[in-house]
């Protein structure tokens, strides 16, 4: 018998999990790790189909940046299915734009979700913890960015170099209570959907994602969202009990790279 994950029983709520990136993987994950899924969106109707795909799955729309609408997504999830024993912070939005040109806009609206945002929901999620005197894990979603980066990127690892660090304090805080704190940053996930994205800076996306999988990973197939998603059952499962305040790359190595493979390729 291998090692089992079973989150059955438990109540896990994952954020911007109605996109096609990694909160699809997510939902998926923790959908057939057992756990009762909770996916929120800013878009309720993709919100309603992603839950439509697993049965007993609560949809509530709402923005993870307006504390009113992180306060409703909790009071619902608590009539419909009781506390949450998980929180996945996986709602996010990308700024592709030098520094010098990003608009107070630009980086409101950055770090008004994928920082702000994030903590909102982290915050609201352990007072309810502590009230109910349940206990429950939180897994943000940072990025290979908050390890190296790219032009254009600046203002994006900011970002996401701050979920890290929230990471790190929050786990300090809530080790007392039992409440674990981890982060996943992703490499390149790949999905046909993304090619629409990825045409704003690559004539050629398939192109641009297969020199992404041979020259920049240590691995040589594309990094699936799902991934991601059997990294987060594992740290909201007991196995990682001896784990917070850390941040995994689910990146398939690219982050243990100086150069891409092609600089020291043999013919
Ligand atoms: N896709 C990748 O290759 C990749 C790599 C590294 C990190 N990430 C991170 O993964 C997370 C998911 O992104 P994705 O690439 O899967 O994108 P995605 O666009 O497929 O999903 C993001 C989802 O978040 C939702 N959302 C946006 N703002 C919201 C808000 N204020 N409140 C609630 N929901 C909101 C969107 O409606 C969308 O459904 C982000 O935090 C992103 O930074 C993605």
């Amino acid at each position: 018998m291998g090692i089992p994950i079973n989150l059955e029983g438990k109540n896990v709520l994952v954020t911007g999990g109605a996109g096609f990136g990694v909160g699809a993987g997510v939902c998926q994950a923790i959908a057939e790790s057992g756990a009762r899924l909770v996916v929120n969106d800013l878009d309720g109707v993709a919100a309603a189909k992603t839950a439509a795909r697993y049965p007993g799955t609560l949809a509530i729309a709402g923005d993870i940046g307006k504390s009113e609408d992180v306060e409703r997504i909790f009071a619902e999830a608590k009539v419909h299915c009781g506390v949450l024993h998980g929180v996945v912070n996986n709602a996010g939005v990308g700024l592709n734009k030098p520094a010098h040109e990003a608009t107070e806009a630009d980086f409101d609206r950055l770090f008004g979700i994928d920082v702000r945002g994030l903590w909102l929901v982290s915050k609201v999620f352990t007072n309810q913890l502590l009230e109910t005197k349940e206990v429950g894990h939180i897994v943000n979603i940072a990025s290979v960015h908050a390890h190296s980066t790219n032009a254009g990127y600046a203002l994006y690892a900011a970002a996401k170099s701050a979920v890290t660090g929230l990471t790190r304090g929050m786990a300090l805080d809530l080790g007392q209570h039992l409440i674990r704190v981890n982060a996943i940053a992703p490499g390149y996930v790949h999905s046909e959907q993304g090619f629409e994205i990825i045409r704003t800076w690559a004539d050629d996306p398939q192109a641009w994602a297969d020199t992404c999988r041979t020259d920049q990973q240590a691995l040589p197939y594309f990094l699936d969202a799902v991934d991601c998603g059997y990294t987060a059952v594992f740290l909201l499962s007991n196995l990682s009990r001896g784990i917070t305040g850390q941040t995994i790359f689910v990146d398939n190595g690219t982050t243990s790279m100086v150069f891409n493979r092609s600089f020291t390729e043999r013919s």
